[in-house]
């Protein structure tokens, strides 16, 4: 045992982590509160420990943030391991984010990415972050419940509420990458030390608000119009639905776990893909080769072994390639005059970022197409 948790710094305790690891040797444990805390810190050990003991770790531990934004747990990632997961993790991988479905669904993804290249203003000092934030979401949004018609003629372009949406997950990130006394401490969760639990609980009511009227305004769009196909994946989990209501099995038992299934697909992925873009983006500033390299160890970043592997990998890819080779495709990006030295520190919240925000310059390749031809 090598000391207490609060006394490490929260933002760099991935790197505490590693020079603790360089000293103790790659498994060993931490006090936090009453909660004693294995860190193991090298893939081979975590590989045969997540392996070894499948039914431990089969159930992560909700922290009280993450629960209120999950319908009290009610959506993939915080339900423990059992049947409503399994069915739930099923319906999610084998149809709502299946390659049919997202091959079905290509031109609202790629409308939306096409109006987020569109508004990249070319010359101009650019957050690289923003700028795919913006596509990442809308694109995802698009093909969620864009399926209905968009501003851009037959892909759709920046669904509805995607503004609202790409606000809450940007306060959402912030309030899940904070730590909480609540969480090593569960007798003071009723007293919410920090107020982030209210703060969570607010803004949780306004994803609530922005999914549930998504969902009544298909159901009414839907109303009497027999045979009308919306070519989304919001109209996939209503047909999962609607044969759960027919056999009575789980999503019936709760309309939490549906709209759980939206938030996973929503939510899910934003913050992570677009950060890995915005390193991608780094890398590539810093050294064009290493840009097959990126894209290779992708895999490899999001996927681990073990029961409760990133289910939105299928996703994740395609949205990240494609808004990638969307921004290098339409422009060619360069650093600001004077600024030659790329910053790589790095900060912890939900996932590792970036401390200093990539800003980099594009200037239009001459093409003649925005946007980009491949398709992912
Ligand atoms: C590059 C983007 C992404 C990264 C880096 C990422 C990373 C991860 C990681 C590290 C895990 C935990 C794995 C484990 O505990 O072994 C996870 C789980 C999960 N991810 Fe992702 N993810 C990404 C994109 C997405 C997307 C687009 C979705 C949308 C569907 C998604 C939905 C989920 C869900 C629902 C879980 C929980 C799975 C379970 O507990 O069964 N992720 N992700």
């Amino acid at each position: 045992m090598v000391g207490y948790l609060p006394f490490l710094h929260s933002d760099s305790l991935h790197r505490q982590f590693a020079d603790l690891a360089e000293a103790h040797g790659p498994i060993y444990k931490l006090k936090a509160a009453n909660k004693p805390m294995i860190v193991v810190s090298s893939p081979a050990l975590a590989k045969e420990v997540i392996q070894a003991h499948k039914s431990t770790f089969s159930t992560r531990l909700a922290p009280v943030v993450a629960k209120i934004f999950s319908y009290d747990g009610n959506e993939v990632a915080m339900l423990p391991y059992g049947p409503d997961w399994a069915a739930m993790r099923k319906v999610l991988a084998r149809e709502v984010i299946s390659n049919q479905a997202l091959d079905a669904c290509r031109a609202l993804r790629e409308g939306a990415v096409l109006a987020g290249i569109r508004e990249i203003r070319a010359g101009e000092p650019t957050g690289v972050f923003e700028a795919a934030f913006k596509m990442v979401v809308d694109s995802t949004l698009a093909m969620l419940w864009g399926g209905g018609g968009g501003s851009e003629s037959e892909g759709g372009g920046a669904p509805i509420f995607a503004a609202e949406y790409r606000q809450a997950i940007g306060e959402m990130t912030v309030l899940l990458g904070r730590p909480n006394v609540s969480d090593a401490f569960p007798l003071l969760t009723r007293f919410d030390l920090q107020g982030i639990q209210g703060q969570a609980t607010k803004l949780a009511k306004r994803f609530d608000c922005i999914i549930t009227s998504v969902i009544e305004r298909r159901l009414k769009d839907l109303e009497g119009k027999e045979g009308m196909v919306f070519k989304d994946l919001l109209q996939i989990l209503l047909q999962v639905q609607g044969r759960a209501d027919a056999t009575g099995r789980l999503l019936s038992d709760s309309f939490l776990h549906f709209k759980g299934l939206v938030l996973d697909v929503a939510s899910g992925g934003s913050d992570p893909a677009t950060t890995l873009i915005e390193w991608a983006m780094t890398e590539l500033l810093n050294d064009e080769k290493v840009m097959t390299k990126v894209v290779q160890e992708l895999d490899q970043v999001v996927g681990r072994s073990g029961r409760r592997v990133c289910v939105g990998l299928n996703l994740a890819e395609r949205l990240m390639k494609y808004v990638l080779a969307s921004m290098l495709h339409s422009f060619e990006w360069k650093l600001p005059d004077g600024e030659e030295k790329l910053d790589f520190s790095d900060k912890l919240g939900v996932v590792a970022k970036k401390v200093k925000p990539l800003v980099a310059i594009p200037f239009p390749r001459r093409l003649g197409k925005l946007g980009c031809e491949v398709q992912f």
